[in-house]
């Protein structure tokens, strides 16, 4: 008798400890978000996804203790993805709004990103004013649902002064610019920086249409957010955050 219950608590260890071990390397892995079309922030490098996004979350995932995964989405699906649990949060230039706040939080902003316009070298469009002077009907082509998407719509489409073409993501936005079928694109500035370089016949309007934040959005009530944010806090005040944006956005001497 005194055998059989010594096997049974031998083997009830064996699957304590196998579960736990099972639920510890599942615990360890944090799936990130993103639209990997956003360079400098996301992009590819060959088959790997790379970016000042990616450092940093990478370094705020090591520090907590974790391995590091990303997902590459639409920019449409990213606070659904986290929000489902396919990702344990999104990080994506993603401008902290009012609107987002209600459906997920935010963690510290890390970074600022300005709205600016991309147009053709040779376009008549020479300021943001001239998206609003009266009687305007440009075709704006901007990224599905980003922060530029909701401007145009709202400053511009809702008031008649505007068609807005939607695209998938940034790059497609600027093919279309290039192509001729919009007169503009609404973005990022340094994706926007990087889309000019790597094509020729565009350029960056000198004024800006909105100043942002960039922060990482998480299912609300996360319970892995505070410890994020005090990791990414660290990294803040420990320059590495500094050193990361840097590296990929060279400050100019
Ligand atoms: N900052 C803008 C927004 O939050 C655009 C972000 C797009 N990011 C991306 N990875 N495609 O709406």
């Amino acid at each position: 008798m005194k055998k059989i219950i010594a096997l049974a608590l031998a083997m009830l260890m064996l699957l304590c400890s196998v579960s736990a071990l099972a639920e510890e390397t599942q615990k360890k892995v944090l799936v990130m978000a993103t639209n990997a079309s956003f360079p400098p922030y996301e992009y590819y490098e060959g088959t790997e996804i790379v970016g000042i996004d990616v450092e940093i979350a990478a370094a705020v995932a090591e520090r907590m203790g974790y391995d590091f995964v990303v997902l590459d989405m639409e920019f449409d699906a990213i606070i659904s993805a986290v929000n489902s649990g396919k990702a344990d949060f999104g990080m994506a230039g993603m401008t902290v709004t009012e609107e987002r706040l209600l459906s997920v939080d935010f963690s510290h902003s890390y970074a600022t990103g300005v709205q600016v316009v991309i147009v053709r070298e040779d376009s008549d469009i020479t300021s943001v004013d001239d998206l609003f002077a009266e009687g305007a009907m440009h075709v704006i082509g901007v990224q599905l649902t980003t922060t530029g998407d909701l401007y145009c719509t709202w400053d511009l489409e809702d008031n008649g002064l505007a068609v807005i073409n939607r695209y998938p993501n940034g790059n497609e936005a600027v093919m279309a610019l290039k192509a001729g079928k919009v007169d503009c694109v609404v973005i990022d500035n340094e994706p926007a920086k990087a889309y000019v370089a790597a094509n020729e016949g565009l350029k960056i309007l000198d004024t800006e249409y909105a100043i942002e934040d960039y922060a990482a959005c998480f299912k609300k009530d996360n319970p892995l957010l505070p410890e994020f944010n005090r990791v990414l806090q660290e990294l803040i005040e420990d320059g590495t955050v500094a050193a990361i944006i840097e590296k990929y956005i060279p400050t100019e001497e």
